[in-house]
């Protein structure tokens, strides 16, 4: 899945979940000074951040296919070790990192399972690898989970992201167990995030990032008008939260 936007359309769009998801992840994964960390699609650095405010821009690697994020994570994080590659390929020699983390990163991969295999490959024995990914499963609890049961009820065929790798409940400890990794703990991570109006929400879903932006972007003027008056039906006026659940898994290398 190709992520070539615009760094700022992305934080408007995932990246008011993905910032705080990345401080409960990086909690949740241990992440402490003098810790080598690799933050695996990094987009635009949600996660980053919070990996180099724990050990400092020395000590984080960050890597990710799209090279407009890539050089946006440069910007942020200057003088950060960030490269442009994917999970499955992972630009590094074996046993580089104590901890390597995958926040909102698993479902997209083309090869899960040689994405995290990558990742404990490139972690030191007895380093943490981490995976988070939205659950956007039955539960439908993921940031995009309305907009996607709205789709569904405008057209019963339209491709959505649950059928994608780890976003259903143990999928992820599946793809931990097939990698070989030990000791692996499973939870949830949920965040809050607030909007001060149904035009915050939802401009950014008509940007065209990942497949329910692009699915937006592809709709005509009038089944898009439909979509986006479906969806203000489900959402109060004026101010209001959103909760979003994501599945969490760590494990041994
Ligand atoms: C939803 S974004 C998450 C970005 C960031 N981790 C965050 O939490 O905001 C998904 C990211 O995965 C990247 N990605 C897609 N396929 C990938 C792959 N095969 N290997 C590594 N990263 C990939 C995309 O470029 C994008 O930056």
């Amino acid at each position: 899945m190709s992520f070539e936007v615009p760094p700022d359309a992305y934080t408007r769009f995932m990246g008011r979940y993905s910032e705080p998801l990345g401080a409960l992840f990086a909690d949740a994964a241990g992440v402490s000074g003098g810790q080598r960390v690799l933050d695996v699609g990094c987009g635009p650095g949600a996660l980053t951040s919070h990996l180099v405010a724990r050990v400092g821009v020395d000590r984080v690697s960050a890597v990710d296919p799209s090279s407009s994020f890539v050089d946006g994570t440069r910007a942020r994080f200057p003088g950060i070790d960030a490269r442009q590659g994917v999970a499955e390929d992972l630009p590094y020699e074996s046993d580089s990192f104590d901890v390597a983390l995958a926040q909102l990163v698993v479902h997209f991969m083309t090869d899960a399972d040689r994405g995290v295999a990558e990742m404990a490959r490139v972690t030191r024995s007895d380093g943490t690898v981490g995976a988070c990914v939205w659950d956007l499963g039955p539960n439908e609890r993921g940031p995009i989970s309305l907009l996607w049961r709205m789709v569904r009820e405008l057209d019963p065929d339209a491709q959505d992201e649950s059928q994608l790798a780890g976003v259903r409940e143990d999928e992820l400890v599946t793809l931990f167990t097939n990698a070989g990794l030990g000791d692996i703990d499973s939870s949830e991570l949920t965040v809050r995030v607030a909007y001060t109006s149904f035009e915050e929400w939802w401009e950014p879903n008509t940007f065209g990032i990942g497949p329910a932006g692009i699915y937006v972007a592809s709709l005509s003027p009038e089944r898009r008008a439909a979509l986006r008056e479906r969806c203000a039906a489900e959402l109060p006026d004026g101010q209001f939260e959103l909760e979003a659940t994501a599945w969490c898994a760590l494990g041994r290398s």
